[in-house]
């Protein structure tokens, strides 16, 4: 009697799909990116091939991405920014149209898992021809990015087969979250956060998503708003990008339509799109969350209900039609945890309407046209 192997499903380790099995992989792969790197007691980060003081002449900081990887990058300029460095996000296949201008002080990282991406190698090459030192950020060692620029730094994920990132962009978070620490300390004597508060919370962060993987009521959620006409996803700070990377997951593996927004955008022109038929996934990360609170409210009043994505106890869950948790932790982590909430409910949101998770329609796992 012979058993059917199919190599396929045996990768996937006895999840459904890739993606699901991917999500799950998040402690594994958060902790690979830390290892070494980061030392809690201590209080010190080591980041191979970057010594302290490497960074200490740059004056700006562009990064340049596609897709989910922008979203990670948006995370990190803002890290930067919120440390007082000046730092932009420009979309890789905008920068050839109109870059910020660039000279030898200025650091350009590209931000790439497969490091092949055309529109993020076509901005690298601009930067470089522009005379400012480059940086890759990616998941492949060897990968052209990597070749490409000055330095490369590697997020360590490994292979990601599911089309929609996952894996990939909480490594990516957890490294450029690292990486402004280091600059910001190069250039302006102090680091981006404390490290005494950072650096325990990061090595807490694969603990943290292991329970919150293990009590996740993302898949009732998903269930519950399964007929909606409209996927909304908010968020202020460091939860900005996290709300448009949900809303990118959403649009990519359930074909429904849903849209990020800036929490304080919402009142500028989405609003008129709110009814009750267009769920807001409000994404709470201790950035001004009494703002977001009320921008949620106001949805809430035009009848849509409000998801809050927040720590047990918060504010939002008085408020809120439904609420996801994430584990209580430092604000420059909670973001991460909270994208884990919102790529559970995509993915839940996907399995009922029987999509195709691993392999979206009309989409490549790495796009190397312009
Ligand atoms: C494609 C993929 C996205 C990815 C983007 C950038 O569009 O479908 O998931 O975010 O490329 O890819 P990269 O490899 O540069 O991060």
């Amino acid at each position: 009697k012979t058993v059917d192997w199919d190599p396929e499903q045996a990768g996937k380790g006895g999840y459904d799909h890739f993606m699901l099995k991917e999500i799950h992989e998040q402690p594994t792969s958060i902790a690979q990116a830390l290892e070494g790197r980061v030392d809690p007691g201590a209080g010190e980060i080591a980041l191979e091939g970057f010594e302290p003081g490497t960074f200490a002449d740059v004056d700006h900081v562009q990064l340049v991405a596609c897709g989910t990887s922008y979203h990670a990058a948006m995370y990190g300029a803002f890290a930067l920014r919120q440390a007082g460095i000046h730092a932009t996000t420009v979309l890789a296949n905008e920068y050839s149209v109109a870059a910020p201008p660039i000279d030898e002080d200025t650091l350009v990282i590209a931000v790439t898992q497969s490091g092949e991406t055309a529109d993020t190698l076509n901005a690298l090459r601009r930067a470089t021809a522009g005379g400012a030192r480059t940086l890759a950020l990616t998941n492949v060692v060897g990968s052209t990015a990597a070749r490409q620029a000055d330095d490369a730094l590697f997020i360590r994920a490994g292979p990601e087969i599911g089309v929609a990132a996952t894996k990939t962009f909480s490594s990516q978070v957890v490294m450029l979250v690292l990486l402004a620490q280091r600059i910001t300390e190069d250039r302006l004597g102090d680091p981006a956060a404390d490290p005494d508060t950072l650096l325990p919370a990061l090595s807490q962060t694969p603990g943290a998503i292991d329970d919150l993987l293990e009590s996740s009521r993302a898949a009732a959620i998903a269930d519950r708003f399964e007929d909606s006409q409209s996927y909304f996803f908010i968020g202020r700070g460091l939860g900005y990008p996290v709300a448009l990377e949900g809303a990118l997951k959403f649009k990519e593996i359930t074909y429904e339509h849903a849209e990020g927004f800036a929490s304080g955008e919402l009142k500028h022109g989405p609003l008129a799109l709110v009814t009750a038929d267009t769920p807001v996934f409000a994404v709470f990360v201790g950035d001004e969350d009494e703002k977001t609170l009320k921008n949620a409210a106001e949805a809430q009043t035009r009848g849509a209900p409000v998801v809050a994505v927040c720590p047990e106890g918060h504010r939002a869950t008085e408020v809120a039609d439904a609420h996801l948790e994430i584990p209580d932790t430092d604000p420059d982590v909670a973001g991460l945890l909270a994208n884990v909430q919102l790529q559970l409910v995509s993915y839940h949101a996907a399995a009922q309407l029987d999509r195709p998770i691993d392999k979206p329609r009309n989409l490549a796992k790495s796009v190397t046209v312009e």
